[in-house]
């Protein structure tokens, strides 16, 4: 016989759930809707009297107005969170989160009681950051990610609003929504609120995730050997699962860190205060967190792609500002130009010295062009000036050991007018003889065009660039037959890349952005090629079609 739980739809503050004994609920619960729900094991205790197999289970709910309280908000990293009164805020109360010394310094919610569930998040924010986001943190197997659900135009002062949906993974531990901007401007939040979307699913520990055996499939590194590399984004975390590391072996001859050669994986922000002098001209740089997969990469005869040396994002403010003090004056185009010539040479001759030849190529520079059109307004942008994306290659062309190769990288780079934006940067950068790749990022979804993007593709490599696909993923829509709609775009997508390659298009490397969904930082868009338990989908399958068809051709 199996135990019933019964769950009393009540409303938790805090996005926590309350078991109580049924027994002990009082005839109020009675009225409240409620629903029962089948426990997933089978239980032995048969003979145990109706009442005391009874859960009332709370639905989680997270409802801030922050009138009375912080309610479950506390600060994430150093920053502090607390209930101030603001005379923007809808009832004059808002959340205030400050003291961000790193731009994911913000505010967590614990979400652990929606694990499985699909949650519905809505939130309000004002701030002089021109962006507000909010995401959702989990582990899956020890292996951690981080997933944007919505992000919020802000301005100062007055607030706006955003919602966004998530479906966490049965397997996810750790859960965590959090607030952040990629500035270290405070963030006002006037509400916050997390709901369930349907039945709620009531899932008090993790699913155990069984993987599958991924032996038999046929090796991606080896079906595309003659054409160009096959690489996988990884995370420090990835290795420590075993079943993660033979199909990374078996399939990829490439590896890119998607996140432990970024700035704010290197620099050290207290080695660098505690000897301002010494630092001045280049911040303490640490690199224990790339040894993991760097060995991985050696031992297992795969290149890396380093990735990235100047970018906006997952780079701390407190570099572009004089003695390192966000709440001082920016530093001038000349200090700027400094630590940006001695990071670049400090990272490159690293790599190379401790794993000479291993890092064949690196980003130099990272999403520098902006949506809206011309150059990003970052801070790169507004300490060193519009020539700073030359200046990185510059740098980087003279402290690079010979060979390696230099790329520009972004997303949407297959964009009509993104793409001018792009070549009218690096044009110079041409001339100069300071780069030789475009990667393009490759972030799509399967409304976007083939045609168009392998058009995109072709005018870059016209300038005399190697191309690399960096950041593979293709999001889609659940909706019936989805996994095969990727699939097919997949498979659609690789055969023509395969054609444009054997047509003399020098396409030298294609990335994929992670091994499974629920580690995808997409995850929501299910945009990768193996399934949380690493059984093939449709868009494996589709890449695999594409080489054999191409080749039998
Ligand atoms: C992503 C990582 O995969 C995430 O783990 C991290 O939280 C955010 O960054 N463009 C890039 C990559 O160049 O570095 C980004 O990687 C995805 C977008």
């Amino acid at each position: 016989m199996s135990i019933l739980l019964l769950c009393a739809l009540l409303l938790s503050g805090c996005g926590s759930t309350k078991d109580n004994n049924a027994a002990e609920t009082n005839s109020e619960t009675a009225s409240v809707e409620t629903v029962s729900v089948t426990a997933a094991a089978e239980s032995e205790v048969t003979e145990m009297p109706v009442s005391e197999q009874e859960t009332v289970v709370t639905v989680p709910e997270i409802n801030e107005d922050f009138t009375t309280g912080n309610g479950c908000a506390k600060g994430r990293g150093k920053a502090l969170a607390s209930v101030c009164d603001d005379e923007f805020a809808s009832d004059g109360k808002a959340l205030k989160i400050y003291h961000r010394i790193e731009s994911w310094n913000g505010a967590d919610f614990d979400a652990e009681a929606f694990r499985g569930n699909t949650i519905d998040v809505t939130g309000s924010f004002r701030s002089a950051a021109s962006a507000v986001r909010v995401s959702i943190q989990y582990s899956v197997y020890g292996s951690a990610c981080y997933v944007g659900v919505f992000t919020v135009n802000t301005s100062e002062d007055k607030y706006s609003s955003g919602s966004g949906s998530f479906a966490i993974p049965a397997n996810a531990e750790k859960i965590v929504l959090y607030i952040e901007s990629d500035s270290l401007d405070d963030i006002y939040c006037d509400s916050f609120s997390v709901k369930v979307s349907g039945d709620y699913r009531y899932l008090p520990e993790a699913q155990e995730l069984v993987f599958v055996d991924t032996s038999s499939y046929p090796s991606l590194k080896e079906l595309y050997r003659d054409d160009f590399l096959m690489g996988v984004a990884t995370t420090n975390d990835m290795l420590d699962t075993e079943d993660y590391c033979g199909l990374i072996k078996a399939q990829f001859n490439s590896m890119t860190l998607g996140n432990s050669f970024k700035p704010d994986s290197l620099l050290d922000r207290g080695a660098t205060l505690a000897d301002l002098d010494k630092y001045m001209e280049c911040p303490a740089i640490k690199f224990n967190n790339v040894k993991k997969e760097l060995d991985f990469a050696k031992e297992n005869g795969m290149t890396v792609r380093g990735h990235t040396l100047v970018w906006h994002s997952q780079t701390p403010d407190w570099i572009f500002y004089k003695d390192y003090d966000p709440n001082g004056e920016l530093a001038d185009r000349e200090l700027m130009l400094k630590r940006m010539e001695n990071y670049i040479a400090a990272v490159v001759t690293w790599a190379d010295e401790n794993y000479p030849g291993l890092v064949s190529c690196w980003d130099v520079v990272n999403e520098a062009a902006d949506d809206g059109g011309g150059m990003r307004k970052s801070l790169w942008y507004q300490t060193v000036g519009e020539d700073y994306v030359q200046r990185a290659f510059e740098y980087a062309r003279k402290h690079a050991p010979e060979g390696t190769k230099l790329f520009y990288n972004d997303y949407n780079s297959y964009q009509t007018k993104k793409q001018k934006d792009i070549i009218d940067m690096i044009t110079p950068i041409i001339a100069d003889g300071n780069i030789d790749g475009m990667g393009m990022q490759s972030h799509l979804n399967t409304d976007v065009s083939v045609s168009l993007y392998m058009a995109a593709l072709k005018r870059y490599a016209e300038l005399g660039l190697e191309i690399h696909v960096t950041e593979l993923d293709i999001g889609v829509k659940r909706a019936d037959g989805w996994k095969e709609t990727q699939g097919e775009y997949f498979r659609k997508f690789m055969e023509e890349l395969l054609k444009a390659e054997r047509n003399g298009v020098n396409v030298t490397s294609v990335t994929v952005w992670g091994l499974n969904d629920c580690l995808s930082w997409k995850a929501a868009d299910l945009p990768l090629l193996f399934d949380d338990d690493l059984s093939r989908k449709p868009a494996f399958d589709g890449v695999v079609q594409a080489a054999e068809d191409v080749n039998a051709a």
